[in-house]
C-alpha cells in the first residue's frame, strides 16, 4: 500500500469545500440582529439572544470573563434540532469566570465592562456586532455572523439543492452544488442527515498587522494575507510529502492565534474541532498626505488593521479572546486553558534513532553498536510498523523479533530506550485478538450504516479504534500494561502515526464525515481532534503500566490543542531538500507559538536522500530544536551518522555532541515550558516585542532568552547574514566568545563545521563532557556560560531531578537553582524552596564572557563559611575568563568573587 500513501492528487482546495463556497459565494448580508432585552446576567455569565432576520432562527450567546484576563463568547443555535457538537476534554478544568458587568450605551447598544474598567464590550443591536474597548480604545471587533441551523431533509427539496433561506439570490440560483444536503468530491459522496451546519464569525484586530499560528502548515511563521485566494485550512491530513508554502492542512491542527503589535499582544482562540477555515487580510498602517494647507503638507495616518474570518462546518461558536497584554501573558493565558508541555523525560532531549525500518534483532543491535564505535550519542532506537506481525500493532514479528525482551535489555544496559509505533486502525482479522475485543465489546468508528467502518491502512482493510469514547481510551491505555503487551518492557516508548487518521482511498485520505463516533457524533464534528484522543490514551496508558509512577513519551503526528499535555509532535513526511529544512523554522516556530513547545522535524528529511552537506546542516540545526530524530522512508539508503565517510560523521558527531552538551539547559527550559507556559523555542518578536525588524525574522530564532540560532539552510555557503537584535543587548559568538552589540545585522562567516549560535547576556548551563546517552550523564561536572550583558550582569536557572518520575512533581524532589552575577559576584542560590533533591554533581567550570579586564583574584565561598582561592586564567584577547577544577556542589548556595 505505499504507493497508496503518496497521491498527492486527491486534496481539495478551497474552492471544492462546500462550507466555504456557501460562506464566500453567497452575498454578505448580515442579517443577524443582537435581541438587547433579552439580555440577563448569571453568576457565570451575560447570555443574550441574537435572532437571524430572514429566517427568524434564534440563537443564544453566552460571553464571560474568565480570571487571567480571558474573555469567552459562545453562541448556539436556541433550540437546534439535536445537540450540537462542543469539543471536550480540551480545557484542563472548568474555566473561573467573573461577572461582567452591565453600564449604559447609546440607544441600540449595550455596554458591558469587565472587573478593572478597563474592558468594555460593546454591543450594537443591529446588525450583531460586538467592539472590544481597552482603555477606550478599541482592541477587536466580532460582526458578521454567520450560523446554519440544522434542519431536517425538506419533503420536497428542489432538485437544485437550495436551502430555503436563500434561494430568492439569484447569485446563489446560478450554484448547482453548494453542497447543502449532499457534497461531491470525485467519487466521494457526503450525505448531511441535517443539511449545512456550518458556522462562521469575523474578527477585526484594529491596530494588528503581524499575526502567527494555526497550524499545521508548511508555511511562514507569519501569516500571510489569504486575498481571495486560499483560506489556511485547518483539516488533519496524511499529506506524504507536503508541498512548501501551501495553506493544505497538514496532520493537526491548532484553531488559535495570536496578533502581536509593539505594545500588545493577543490571541483568539476559536474552540472547534470540526474542518475550518481561516481567512487573513491585513490593511497596513498607512500614511495619507492631505491638501496643503499653506505651507504644510499634512499627514493622516491610517491605522493597521487585520480581518480574520474563521469558518467551520459544525459545532458551535466558542471562542476565547486572551487579552494578553504581552505575548508571555498570551501563552500563559492559553495554558489556562488548554494546559502547558508535560515535562518530558530526559532520555526524550537527547538524538533520536529512527528508520522505517531497523529491519531485526541485529539490525538493532549493529545500529547502536554503530553508535558507540563512532562514539556518538543517541539514547533512542525506533522501530516502525515492519517490527510487527503483518502490521497488527501491539506484536512482533517472530522472525525478526524473535526476542523482544533480549534486545531491549541489551538497549537497556546501554542505558537507551526503544520507542515502538502504534498506528490506530487495527487489521481486521478475527485471529488477531485486539481486533475481536475491539469488535466485540464495539470500539470501532461505525460507518454510516451502522456496521463498523472499515478502510484501507498499512495492514489492509481495518477498522479504526474510537478513540473519542473514554471507554475505548481506558481498554487501550490498558493495552500497554506488561501483562498485556507481550514482549514489552519500562524502556518501551511509543509514538502514534497515522491518526489524522489516514485512510487510504477514503476522501482526501481519510475518514468519510458522516462515519459515526461514541455519542452519535458524525466524524464531521470531531475530526481534527482524533489523534489528540490517541495521544491521550497512549499516554496514560504508559503512566498507568508503572502505577502511575513515571513519565510518558509519546509521539503524534496529528494533534490539537491541548495536545502538549501528553507528549511530543513531529512535522510528518518533510522531504531530503533544503526548502524543507529551511521551513522546519517557521513550522516549529508556529507550534511553539501555540503551545507545543516538544516539537521537531524528521532530520535528514523523510523522503528522499540527502546529500551528506544537506544531512549536516540538518543535524546541525535539529540539534538545536525541541524534538530531535533522524528518520528515513523506506527504500531510502541507509544513512545512520557515519555512512558517509569520516569527515562528515565528524561534523555530525560534533552537532549531536553540541546537543548533549547543552542538556541541562534544555532540561530547564522544558520545566519553565511545563510550569511557566514559556516555548522552548521562540520566534525574536516574543523576545523583542517592541522591536518591530524582529516581527518578520523567521530565519533564526531563540532557545529559552539565551540563545541565538541560525541554522544554515543552503548548500555551500560561506557567509551568513545575521540579525543580532536588541538595541541593549550584547551577543556573544558560542564559540568563538567574540563579543558584539545588538540590533544589526552580522555577516558571519561559516564553514561546515557550525552555525551561527550567540548567547546574550545570561547564564547557560552545561554539561563539561558528554557520555553515550543522558543516562550516562547524570554525574557529570557542570560548566556555567555566564555571558555579561551590557550592565556587567547576568543570569540564568537551572532545573535538576531524577529525569524520568514523577517525584518532582508528588514529592516536590527537584532542585530548582538559580544563578546571577552581578557587581563581580557570581552566586548560585536557590530558586524554589519548595524542591529538594540530593545530587553529588558539581559545577566544574565557569566561563564569564566579556570581562574587561584580567582579575587580581577570584576566591569562592559556600554557605558553610569555607573560602578558598580560584585557579584561572584570563584571554584578554577574547575578554573571557576562565575558572577551572571548582569543585562547589550543585545543590549548594555559594559565590564566586572576582576581584
Ligand atoms: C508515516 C509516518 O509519517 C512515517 O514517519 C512513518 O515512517 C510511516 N508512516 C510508516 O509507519
Amino acid at each position: 500500500f505505499q504507493d497508496e500513501a503518496v497521491d498527492k492528487s486527491i486534496f481539495k482546495d478551497c474552492n471544492k469545500i462546500g462550507f466555504y463556497r456557501r460562506q464566500k459565494l453567497l452575498p454578505r448580508k448580515n442579517t443577524y440582529r443582537t435581541l438587547l432585552n433579552s439580555l440577563t446576567s448569571g453568576k457565570d455569565s451575560t447570555k443574550f439572544q441574537i435572532i437571524n432576520e430572514v429566517n427568524k432562527v434564534p440563537f443564544l450567546a453566552e460571553v464571560c470573563e474568565i480570571e487571567g484576563n480571558i474573555f469567552r463568547f459562545k453562541i448556539n443555535e436556541m433550540a437546534p434540532l439535536k445537540p450540537r457538537y462542543e469539543v471536550s476534554d480540551v480545557l484542563i478544568q472548568k474555566p473561573v469566570t467573573k461577572r461582567l458587568t452591565q453600564c449604559s450605551g447609546d440607544t441600540g447598544t449595550l455596554v458591558l465592562k469587565d472587573d478593572s474598567g478597563h474592558l468594555k464590550f460593546c454591543i450594537t443591536a443591529n446588525p450583531f456586532k460586538i467592539d472590544l474597548f481597552s482603555e477606550e480604545k478599541p482592541l477587536l471587533s466580532m460582526s458578521q455572523l454567520y450560523f446554519e441551523h440544522l434542519q431536517k431533509l425538506p419533503k420536497h427539496r428542489p432538485s437544485t439543492e437550495s436551502e430555503e433561506d436563500v434561494s430568492t439570490d439569484p447569485y446563489q440560483e446560478s450554484q448547482d452544488d453548494l453542497g447543502l444536503w449532499k457534497e461531491t468530491f470525485g467519487k466521494f459522496v457526503d450525505i448531511k442527515a441535517n443539511g449545512p451546519s456550518s458556522i462562521g464569525l469575523d474578527f477585526s484586530l484594529h491596530g494588528f498587522e503581524h499575526l502567527y499560528g494555526i497550524p499545521q502548515h508548511a508555511e511562514t511563521h507569519q501569516l500571510k494575507n489569504t486575498g481571495d485566494a486560499e483560506a489556511y485550512r485547518l483539516y488533519n491530513l496524511d499529506v506524504y510529502g507536503y508541498k512548501l508554502h501551501d495553506k493544505l492542512g497538514i496532520y493537526g491542527s491548532i484553531p488559535y492565534l495570536l496578533a502581536h503589535k509593539i505594545d500588545r499582544t493577543v490571541g483568539i482562540f476559536w474552540l472547534n474541532a470540526s474542518e475550518t477555515l481561516v481567512e487573513i487580510n491585513t490593511q497596513p498602517t498607512v500614511e495619507h498626505k492631505l491638501s496643503p494647507k499653506g505651507s504644510v503638507l499634512a499627514k493622516q495616518k491610517v491605522r493597521a488593521q487585520t480581518d480574520v474570518r474563521w469558518m467551520s462546518e459544525s459545532g458551535i461558536i466558542d471562542v476565547f479572546l486572551l487579552m494578553g497584554p504581552t505575548p508571555a501573558a498570551v501563552f500563559k493565558q492559553y495554558s489556562i486553558l488548554t494546559g502547558t508541555q508535560a515535562l518530558p523525560p530526559l532520555f526524550s532531549l537527547g538524538y533520536h534513532q529512527c528508520r522505517w525500518n531497523y529491519d531485526d534483532e541485529q539490525d538493532v543491535k549493529a545500529v547502536d553498536a554503530g553508535f558507540d564505535d563512532h562514539d556518538i550519542p543517541y539514547d533512542v532506537i525506533w522501530l516502525d510498523i515492519e517490527h510487527t506481525e503483518g502490521k497488527r500493532y501491539f506484536t512482533w514479528d517472530k522472525k525478526k523479533f524473535p526476542n523482544p525482551k533480549r534486545m531491549q535489555e541489551l538497549i537497556k544496559s546501554k542505558k537507551r530506550k526503544v520507542v515502538v509505533i502504534s498506528d490506530p486502525h487495527i487489521k481486521v482479522d478475527p485471529m488477531y485478538s485486539l481486533y475481536s475485543q475491539a469488535k466485540d465489546k464495539g470500539y470501532f468508528v461505525k460507518n454510516s450504516k451502522g456496521g463498523d467502518f472499515e478502510g484501507i491502512c498499512w495492514p489492509g482493510a481495518s477498522s479504526y479504534l474510537d478513540f473519542t469514547n473514554p471507554k475505548v481510551r481506558e481498554w487501550y491505555s490498558g493495552l500497554l500494561a506488561f501483562s498485556e503487551y507481550q514482549g514489552s518492557t519500562d524502556i518501551l516508548f511509543v509514538w502514534n502515526d497515522m491518526n489524522e487518521p489516514s485512510v487510504f482511498r477514503g476522501p482526501e485520505q481519510t475518514m468519510e464525515k458522516n462515519a459515526i463516533h461514541y455519542g452519535n457524533w458524525e466524524h464531521r464534528d470531531l475530526h481534527n481532534i482524533y489523534g489528540f484522543y490517541q495521544q491521550m490514551a497512549t499516554a496514560e496508558g504508559l503512566i498507568q503500566r508503572s502505577k502511575g509512577e513515571e513519565r510518558p513519551f509519546v509521539l503524534t503526528r496529528s494533534f490539537f490543542a491541548g495536545s502538549q499535555k501528553y507528549g511530543a509532535v513531529w512535522t510528518g513526511d518533510n522531504v531530503s531538500e533544503w526548502g524543507y529544512l529551511k521551513i522546519s523554522i517557521p513550522m516549529l516556530l508556529t507550534l511553539s507559538v501555540t503551545g507545543i513547545p516538544f516539537c521537531g522535524a524528521d532530520v535528514g528529511g523523510f523522503v528522499g536522500d540527502p546529500e551528506p552537506e544537506l544531512l549536516v546542516r540538518w543535524y546541525q540545526a535539529g540539534a538545536y530544536q525541541p524534538f530531535f530524530r533522524g528518520h528515513a522512508t523506506m527504500n531510502t539508503k541507509r544513512r545512520e551518522p557515519w555512512l558517509f565517510g569520516e569527515e562528515y560523521t565528524k561534523l555530525i558527531r560534533e552537532a549531536i555532541k553540541e546537543r548533549y552538551g547543552l542538556l541541562p539547559f534544555w532540561y530547564s527550559l522544558f520545566y519553565h515550558a511545563h510550569v511557566a507556559s514559556e516555548p522552548v523555542m521562540r520566534p525574536l518578536w516574543v523576545e523583542f516585542p517592541k522591536e518591530l525588524e524582529t516581527f518578520g525574522v523567521e530565519d533564526e530564532y531563540m532557545l529559552g532568552s539565551a540563545l541565538l540560532i541560525h541554522p544554515v539552510t543552503e548548500p555551500k555557503v560561506t557567509m551568513v547574514d545575521v540579525f543580532l537584535p536588541g538595541s541593549e543587548e550584547v551577543w556573544y559568538d558560542f564559540r568563538t566568545f567574540v563579543r558584539w552589540e545588538g540590533a544589526r545585522s552580522l555577516k558571519v562567516p561559516i564553514t561546515l563545521d557550525r552555525i551561527p549560535v550567540f548567547q546574550g547576556g545570561s547564564v547557560v548551563p552545561m554539561k563539561t563532557a558528554v557520555g553515550r546517552s543522558t543516562g550516562w550523564m547524570t554525574h557529570l561536572p557542570y560548566e556555567l556560560r555566564v555571558a555579561l550583558d551590557t550592565k556587567g550582569s547576568s543570569r540564568g536557572e537551572l532545573y535538576l531531578d531524577d529525569g524520568h518520575s514523577f517525584q518532582y512533581l508528588h514529592q516536590k524532589q527537584f532542585l530548582h537553582r538559580k544563578f546571577s552575577f552581578c557587581d563581580g559576584v557570581l552566586s548560585s542560590s536557590c530558586a524554589d524552596e519548595n524542591g529538594h533533591y540530593h545530587s553529588e554533581c558539581i559545577v566544574e567550570k565557569v566561563l564569564i564572557l566579556g570581562i574587561n579586564k584580567q582579575p587580581s583574584s577570584v576566591t569562592a565561598s559556600s554557605s558553610d563559611g569555607t573560602e578558598k582561592q580560584v585557579a584561572f586564567t584570563y584571554f584578554s584577547k577574547t575578554a573571557v575568563l576562565h575558572l577551572e577544577n571548582l569543585s562547589l556542589n550543585v545543590v549548594a548556595d555559594w559565590e564566586i568573587h572576582v576581584k
